[in-house]
């Protein structure tokens, strides 16, 4: 079986690894996460980066920088992981589910823009596959109402959008270096906070509460509780893995988006005439490979599409299912929302294996599979 994702690790992970291990310090904030740290600011080339156990923690970490009170809302795609909407529910705030574009399946504007009212307090965009969700525009739309712009980057690290990193427009984003991610430790996350005020209460929210993060800088002689918090660091074993991960960082985006090209061109002449839907990467957006999916028409197709594979030997697998229609989304009073969108993408799409060591003809494999089926 061609498996959906397989992380690639080489030597150097085991090597920082084990120099992590023999270096004494194993718990969070020691010195491969300052080198993963750096390492990530240099490719965002803006805003501090805080490793963080995962992206859906430092999702929450945004939320409690917005110091959220009750019946405030925070706008949310519908087409999404559950932690870009629950996130800010478990801090105190309603999620209020936009749809989706139809080409990109990020965020639309004008299905945001039109759910604003005097509660809302911030825009959570998610760069869907690695494909900027029209960055500039959700900027300026947080700017014109007052509310802050986060993005959760999981998908998105690399990517740009007009020659802008994706995770620099708003005030915080968010990234994931879950095993599916281009980059992985496993389990793991950053908080990217673009807004310099933001800085120091980021890092105590990090730390328990505690300015521990000063302390470790050397910058106050012992430290002390400052602030609520809770414990988001990441072990420095696992930023050791990342560390090495992200020296690899060009060859890992490299392969990944030659991976995406070879799909996207052997199957452009069978998606046209099967009326299967490819990914749109819109002008002024370069994407970062992280996955290739295809778009069948309905869920029977989809489905059907899966097991084919399944028969051949190779794993497809669906994605998001939209949280405005999902138990949870239903119980927060979502019953009235449509997302016409966003309902497609969950009911037709599918994504095809996509990873760093993927062969040449272990792909071709793929494609004369996926060529044979008649949707
Ligand atoms: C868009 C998006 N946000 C957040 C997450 C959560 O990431 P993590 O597993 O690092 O918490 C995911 C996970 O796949 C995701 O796809």
């Amino acid at each position: 079986m061609i498996p959906f994702n397989r992380p690639w690790f080489a030597d150097a992970e085991v090597e920082m690894l084990s120099q992590a291990l023999r270096g004494g310090h194993t718990s969070g904030n020691g010195p491969f996460t300052a080198r993963a740290e750096a390492q990530l600011e240099q490719i965002q080339g803006h805003g501090r980066s805080l490793l963080t156990t995962s992206c859906t923690h430092a999702l929450e970490m945004s939320a409690r920088l917005l110091d959220l009170q009750p019946g405030d809302e925070v706008i949310v795609p519908s087409y999404t992981f559950v932690s870009t909407a629950s996130a800010f529910l478990w801090n105190g705030a309603r999620p209020v589910f936009a749809d989706v574009r139809a080409d990109t399946l990020t965020m639309d504007p004008e299905s945001a823009e039109s759910l604003i009212n005097d509660r809302t307090r911030a825009i959570c965009i998610v760069h869907y596959a690695g494909v900027g969700a029209d960055p500039e525009v959700f900027a300026a739309m947080a700017e014109r109402h007052g509310l802050m712009l986060i993005e959760d980057n999981a998908h998105g690290l690399g990517g740009t959008y007009q020659c802008q990193r994706l995770g620099t427009f708003g005030a915080l984003s968010t990234l994931s270096f879950h095993e599916t991610k281009n980059i992985t430790c496993g389990e793991g996350g950053a908080l990217v906070v673009n807004a310099a005020p933001l800085i120091d209460r980021a890092e105590i929210l990090r730390e328990k509460g505690t300015d521990r993060s000063k302390f470790v800088r050397g910058q106050v002689d012992k430290y002390t509780w400052v602030d609520s918090g809770s414990s988001w660091v990441l072990s420095d074993l696992l930023a050791g893995i990342l560390v090495a991960q992200l020296d690899r960082f060009p060859q890992i985006d490299q392969e990944r988006r030659r991976i995406w090209q070879v799909y996207h061109d052997a199957l452009q002449d069978w998606s046209g005439t099967n009326s299967v839907i490819q990914p749109h990467i819109p002008n002024g957006a370069e994407h970062t490979g992280h996955m290739y999916y295809l778009r069948l028409a309905d869920r029977a197709s989809r489905d059907r599409f899966i097991s084919h594979m399944k028969d051949r030997g190779v794993m497809t697998v669906f994605h998001y299912q939209s949280l405005h229609s999902s138990p949870m989304g239903q119980r927060l009073g979502e019953q009235a929302r449509w997302c016409p969108n966003s309902d497609a993408a969950s009911d037709g799409l599918v994504r095809l294996p996509l990873f760093v060591g993927l062969s040449e003809s272990d792909q071709a494999r793929i494609i004369q599979a996926i060529v044979e089926f008649r949707p």
